[in-house]
């Protein structure tokens, strides 16, 4: 896993597997279901890498022969927080990887005509800031949605963050990483800009709608 040249903060993960799995995700083609399993899917390879750091307690565990060293999370160590809609789409990816993990839910949505998000739901679990939290879209497109989220993250005292995300354009990750620089992002691919709309190209459309079936 190794950070982006020119773009400070991303980190792109290259396994093969994860770029194999975009390319189906983009197609126009790909129906709702298995973009619903590959979301899961790239989010788990995702969340492989981003806990590559969580601190371990030492302890022991007693196997059928002898006591152990062994390592274990500590309780609390997890929080995801998907950004609504789309960011449900990773959850269940993440909660295979990480089951204790608790989760969060912070709701934003794009004005159509602005771009600028709108916030309408934040429920965090308590003692959230005590542990590592993975803030989950799979779009970072103006960055507008998740640098509103990861504030909000740390107004509530949150310090360690990651950004986890499937697209990300480069107009997206620098605004997010000059609002933020103490947060990484990790993405499953980098696309080339956002069109007028701003949408990712080539990217792979409305991930919500195409995650719920809405168009
Ligand atoms: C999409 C996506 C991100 C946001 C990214 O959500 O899931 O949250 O757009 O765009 P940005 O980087 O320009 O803020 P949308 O606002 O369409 O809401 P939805 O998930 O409810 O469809
Ligand atoms: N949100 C999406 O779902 N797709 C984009 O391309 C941009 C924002």
């Amino acid at each position: 896993m190794t950070p982006h040249a020119s773009l400070p903060g991303l980190t792109v993960v290259a396994h093969p597997l994860v770029r194999h799995k975009v390319a189906l995700l983009r197609d126009t083609a790909t129906p709702k279901k298995l973009f619903a399993e590959l979301a899961e899917e790239l989010a788990m390879l995702l969340a492989y890498e981003a806990t590559s750091d969580l601190p371990l307690e030492r302890g022991t565990v007693e196997t059928p022969l002898e006591s152990a060293p062994a390592e274990r999370l500590p309780q609390e160590a997890v929080t995801l927080v998907p950004i609504l809609r789309a960011g449900l789409g990773m959850v269940p990816g993440v909660l295979r990887l990480v089951p204790t993990a608790r989760v969060g839910h912070i709701g934003l949505f794009r004005d159509h005509d602005s771009l600028e998000p709108v916030e309408y739901y934040c429920k965090i679990p308590t003692g959230a800031e005590r542990g590592q939290v993975f803030l989950l879209d799979p779009m970072l497109a103006t960055g507008g949605s998740a640098v509103n989220a990861a504030t909000a993250l740390k107004q509530r005292g949150i310090t360690r963050l990651k950004f986890l995300c499937l697209v990300a354009a480069p107009e997206g990750v620098r605004r997010f990483h000059d609002a933020h620089p103490d947060v990484p992002i990790l993405a499953a691919a980098l696309d080339r800009e956002l069109n007028a709309h701003g949408y990712i190209l080539p990217g792979l459309g409305d991930a919500g709608d195409r995650l719920f079936g809405t168009k």
